[in-house]
């Protein structure tokens, strides 16, 4: 198969793009022609050697990537929700090996679902990853429920720009958070009111907030307490240990004096019951990935050091042609 791989952890000259050998689907998996990925931040934390999990990975040549969007080309024992042929889209675990930015993919049929009418392959690649993020962060973590408020800081991100969209179809009024060059696209997802993180202190606010979703790390909990309502949750992206340790005694304090914010740090993980939810939504035309720029998959190493700048409006996708 052609793929995206690495033998040394360093800059985007790392990456480079030959064949790989072909994965078997194992008991449970399926195997995946694969027509489109996206680059995730973890994948250039990956690449360089500085992810935090970075004991999950496997060993050299490494091939990068998380999200997939393809047909299915074969089953592996024990599978029965799919057959050759189905258009699915999914997630692979970094446990389970990561090795999306290739043509052919094996994956737990756990992590994939069916991909609603009207997804093409380059929006199905853009949405695993990002989405289950912000379902899981609004939803799982926060316990979003109609009428609640949110605000989503990084709202033009790849996150961001799902948990805007998310944040609504629940039900919730959203604040987005992003620089004023974004400020229109952040309404267009669904924003109600916008807040210039360069020309606005985000955390002087008259309004309060059930939940502050920080999508880009720049936020702590204990400051962000000042705009929380009673029982607010303050969810980040970031798995630093300060802010574990952080969520830990906040629930604790939850205990204590209930009532209390509460702070939480989502770690994606891939889930089939997750992504049929977003499916849906998708279907019922609450939720459009926002695609930023599309590269052919040997490009890749443009790809990321777009995606290091910080700027991107939503995805960046990794087209494969097989
Ligand atoms: N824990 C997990 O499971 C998990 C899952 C997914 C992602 N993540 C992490 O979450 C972070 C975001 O991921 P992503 O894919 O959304 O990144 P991304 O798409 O690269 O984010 C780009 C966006 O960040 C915004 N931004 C940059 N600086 C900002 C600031 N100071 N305030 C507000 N917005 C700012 C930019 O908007 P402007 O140009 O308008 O500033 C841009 O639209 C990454 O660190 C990633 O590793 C963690």
């Amino acid at each position: 198969m052609k793929a995206i791989y690495q033998t040394a952890y360093g800059k985007s000259d790392v990456l480079c793009f030959g064949d790989r050998p072909e994965p078997r689907p194992g008991p449970k998996e399926v195997l995946i022609q694969n027509y489109a990925t996206s680059v995730n931040p973890r994948d250039w934390l990956i690449r360089s050697g500085r992810y935090q999990l970075q004991f999950l990975v496997p060993a050299f040549p490494l091939v990068l990537g998380s999200d997939l969007a393809g047909r299915v080309i074969a089953v592996g024992a024990g599978v029965s929700e799919f057959q050759v042929g189905d258009r699915v889209f999914g997630m692979k675990n970094p446990c389970d090996g990561l090795a999306t930015y290739a043509d052919v993919v094996s994956v737990s049929a756990k992590h994939i679902t069916h991909t609603p009418e009207g997804l093409d392959w380059i929006q199905a690649g853009a949405t695993p990853l990002c989405a289950l993020t912000a379902w899981q962060a609004l939803v799982k973590g926060a316990g979003i429920k109609p009428g609640m408020s949110v605000m989503v800081i990084g709202a033009s991100g790849g996150v961001g720009s799902f948990a805007v969209q998310i944040a609504r179809a629940l039900g919730a009024r959203v604040t987005a958070v992003c620089s004023g060059a974004n400020a229109e696209l952040a309404r267009r997802l669904g924003a109600t009111r916008v807040i210039d993180y360069q020309r606005e202190d985000v955390l002087k606010q008259p309004e309060r907030f059930d939940c502050v979703f920080d999508t880009i790390g720049r936020h702590r909990f204990t400051p962000s307490c000042a705009i929380l309502n009673q029982g607010g949750r303050f969810v980040s992206t970031i798995p630093s240990p300060q802010n574990l340790k952080v969520m830990a005694i906040s629930k604790m304090r939850a205990l204590l004096q209930p009532g209390h914010p509460r702070a939480h740090v989502v770690m994606v993980r891939p889930d089939a019951k997750d992504l049929a939810e977003i499916a849906g939504l998708i279907a019922a035309g609450q939720l459009t990935p926002l695609i930023d720029r599309v590269y052919p998959l040997h490009e890749a190493a443009q790809a990321h050091d777009y995606s290091r700048t910080l700027r991107a409006r939503g995805k960046i996708v990794l087209s494969i042609q097989p």
